[in-house]
């Protein structure tokens, strides 16, 4: 407080005046500023040989016509501030006299200070002697105003108004003194000038007397402020300076005519082809844009205003599309046109000629493959999963079954990534061709059923008859009911029997051509080995492939499925074998005895040894009779399981 009073007294000094009134010389600052509500100090300085008797404070409105009003009164008795005015209760004074210097001081101290307070104090010195002196200070109150809020005009300006058109209004609210609105466009302050610039300023002082300014900005607008920010700055002066606050910045809407129109096509840079969904865009240079209409081959089409959407184009889309803008901003004199144009590209269905073929053996065919397109193709012969020859023909030559099948021709776009295939078969008349042998697939264990598959090639399409009979009886037995499958050039066939017995399985194709049958003996309980159902199919397949090395006139060679050989005369070797070995293991034992009574037989060792080494003797024996037969050997483990060592 004290601080600010000596601050106050020395800024106070360059502008102090000294009033001199009779005798008694007093110093009082010209203004004091104060905030609205805060607390004013006023010094009173004299000088004088002996402290002031008498002191007097006084108000005053400005303007030489105001009276002065009484607030304080002190001499050497009293202290009166008087009752009812609007500073009692708000003010004290405090006085003090240094004799040394012979300079007295009284410093008047207002608090919660008001508006109405914007006044002159004067300040009366008597001494005892009754001479005096005077000296007055006008109080300056100041409230900073509310942050300028800013709005802009939410409609579009147009820069074809003559005139200049509102474009944003600022407000300031609650300022005293009175504060001042700039407006700016690009930090560039606005000025009113004449036809370009208006600047539209309200002032209201509100009941309490604070201000608030309103002020609206006219500017004709140009193209160029689309993208200017414009603001308001507001000024204002606080205690001792002047300061000042910026609104939010803003854009405006301008709105300008279109005088160029651009066409986009989307998807912008590949080719596009049937089936694709085309969208073709326009768009003007004004603002807003405007109202656009399509048009090809001279027919309107419906459009989403800027946007035509084509959705699973045709080749005959293709052609010059035009777009055409109307501005209503200008009129409909302002009417622009721009057009694009799109080709639709294609690929045909693929034709092959012949569409399908039947040759007799040895006999040449050549087939032609084409599809249209509008772009260079690229035309291949497949078969099999194989290409056959790049090019639009494929010759066959000297027909054979092998022949036979599924061609596919290809047809490819390259650049459009557009592939079309078209197949066609060519049959072999012949008789039927049965491949190499009549599969046996797995064994069924749950019934002991297996299933045979016989595959006959041939055009026309062979039929498929099955006989079964018993190896032994050679009694007939009604073959099950076969699944037939067709492929592209011959028939499988797959019945499923039981393998009680040992039977005999024979398989017929014929056709209108011939005739030809294989036949197989199935052995009882065949133990076939456990493979897959994927097994058998590649079994199939690989008879398929290697099925040029039938020979035609003969039944193709049997081959039965790898099995232990179960001949008739087995039980004799058997037993034979059975016999051998027992006399070797008795010549085994002898030798074995007659070396332990020899002691020549290690046994004198620890019992744990004895254990390992007891074990080792049965493979020991094992081994060595494997180095002969190794049926042996398995019969020889069999016995010595049985027996137990003969070192036990
Ligand atoms: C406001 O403008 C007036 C006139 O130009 C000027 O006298 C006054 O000092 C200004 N007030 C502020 C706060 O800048
Ligand atoms: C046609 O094929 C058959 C059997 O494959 C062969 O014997 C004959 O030589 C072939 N003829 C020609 C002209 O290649
Ligand atoms: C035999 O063929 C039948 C019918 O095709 C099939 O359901 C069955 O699984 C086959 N059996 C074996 C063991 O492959």
């Amino acid at each position: 407080m004290t601080l600010r009073y000596i601050a106050l007294v020395i800024a106070g000094l360059g502008v102090l005046t000294c009033k001199t009134w009779a005798m008694v010389d007093v110093n009082m600052e010209d203004r004091v500023d104060v905030s609205l509500k805060g607390q004013a100090e006023i010094s009173c300085i004299y000088n004088l040989e002996e402290q002031a008797k008498m002191i007097v404070w006084f108000t005053k409105l400005p303007g030489r016509d105001q009276s002065r009003r009484r607030i304080y009164y002190y001499d050497d008795q009293k202290e009166i501030i008087e009752e009812g005015s609007e500073y009692a209760g708000r003010i004290s004074v405090t006085h003090s006299y240094d004799p040394q210097n012979a300079r007295g001081s009284a410093l008047l101290i207002i608090n919660n200070v008001q508006l109405s307070d914007q006044k002159d104090f004067i300040c009366s010195i008597h001494d005892v002697s009754a001479d005096m002196g005077e000296g007055h200070t006008r109080l300056q109150i100041f409230n900073s105003p509310s942050l300028p809020v800013i709005e802009g005009v939410p409609k579009g300006i147009s820069v074809t108004e003559e005139e200049p058109s509102k474009v944003a209004h600022c407000k300031v609210d609650n300022g005293y003194p009175r504060p001042n609105i700039t407006w700016y466009k690009d930090r560039f302050p606005l000025q009113q000038s004449d036809g370009e610039v208006r600047i539209a300023e309200f002032e209201t002082i509100k009941a309490n007397g604070l201000f608030t300014i309103e002020s609206d900005l006219y500017i004709r607008v140009q193209r160029t402020d689309e993208h200017a920010l414009f603001y308001c700055e507001v000024k204002y002066f606080v205690p001792g300076a002047l300061k000042m606050t910026e609104s939010k910045e803003i854009n405006i809407t301008v709105h300008y005519p279109t005088t160029e129109v651009t066409v986009y096509v989307n998807p912008p840079d590949r080719l596009i082809k049937e089936g694709d969904t085309v969208e073709i865009r326009c768009e003007g240079n004004g603002n807003p844009q405007p109202v656009f209409s399509f048009t090809h081959k001279g027919e309107d089409l419906s459009s989403n205003n800027e946007m035509l959407l084509l959705e699973n184009v045709k080749r005959s889309d293709s052609g010059t599309y035009v777009c055409q803008s109307f501005d209503f901003e200008l009129g409909f004199d302002a009417e622009i046109t721009q057009d694009v144009n799109i080709t639709v590209h294609y690929l045909d269905q693929v034709v092959v000629i012949p569409e399908e073929a039947v040759l007799k053996q040895g006999e040449d065919l050549s087939l032609t493959c084409n599809a249209l397109s509008s772009l260079p193709t690229l035309t291949a012969w497949y078969k099999d999963g194989t290409q056959l020859v790049k090019g639009h023909v494929l010759e066959l030559h000297n027909a054979s079954f092998d022949t036979a099948g599924s061609y596919i021709c290809g047809v490819t776009v390259p650049s459009l990534d557009l592939e079309k295939q078209k197949p066609v078969r060519v049959s072999v008349q012949g008789k039927p061709r049965i491949t190499e042998e009549i599969a046996v697939g797995p064994l069924n264990k749950a019934d002991r059923s297996v299933n045979l598959t016989c595959y006959a090639e041939g055009y026309p399409f062979p039929t498929i008859a099955w006989n079964i009979s018993d190896q032994r009886t050679g009694e007939p037995i009604p073959p099950p009911e076969a699944v037939s499958l067709k492929t592209d050039t011959g028939i499988f066939s797959i019945i499923s029997v039981k393998a009680m017995s040992e039977l005999t399985a024979k398989c017929t194709a014929s056709n209108e051509l011939g005739t030809e049958e294989v036949s197989r003996n199935i052995a009882a309980f065949a133990r076939v080995k456990t493979t897959t159902t994927q097994a058998t199919s590649t079994k199939v397949a690989r008879v398929r492939s290697t099925s040029t090395q039938a020979t035609s006139t003969k039944g193709p060679g049997l081959t039965l499925p790898p099995k232990q050989p179960r001949t008739g005369g087995g039980s004799g070797v058997i037993i034979a074998v059975i016999i051998i070995c027992l006399l070797l293991i008795a010549i085994l034992g002898s030798v074995l005895y007659f070396l332990y009574k020899k002691g020549k037989l290690p046994c004198g060792r620890s019992g744990k040894q004895d254990f390992t080494k007891e074990k080792a003797s049965k493979d020991d024996i094992v081994m060595e009779m494997k180095s002969g037969k190794s049926e042996e050997a398995v019969l020889l483990q069999g016995v010595n399981g049985d027996k137990k060592s003969p070192t036990d």
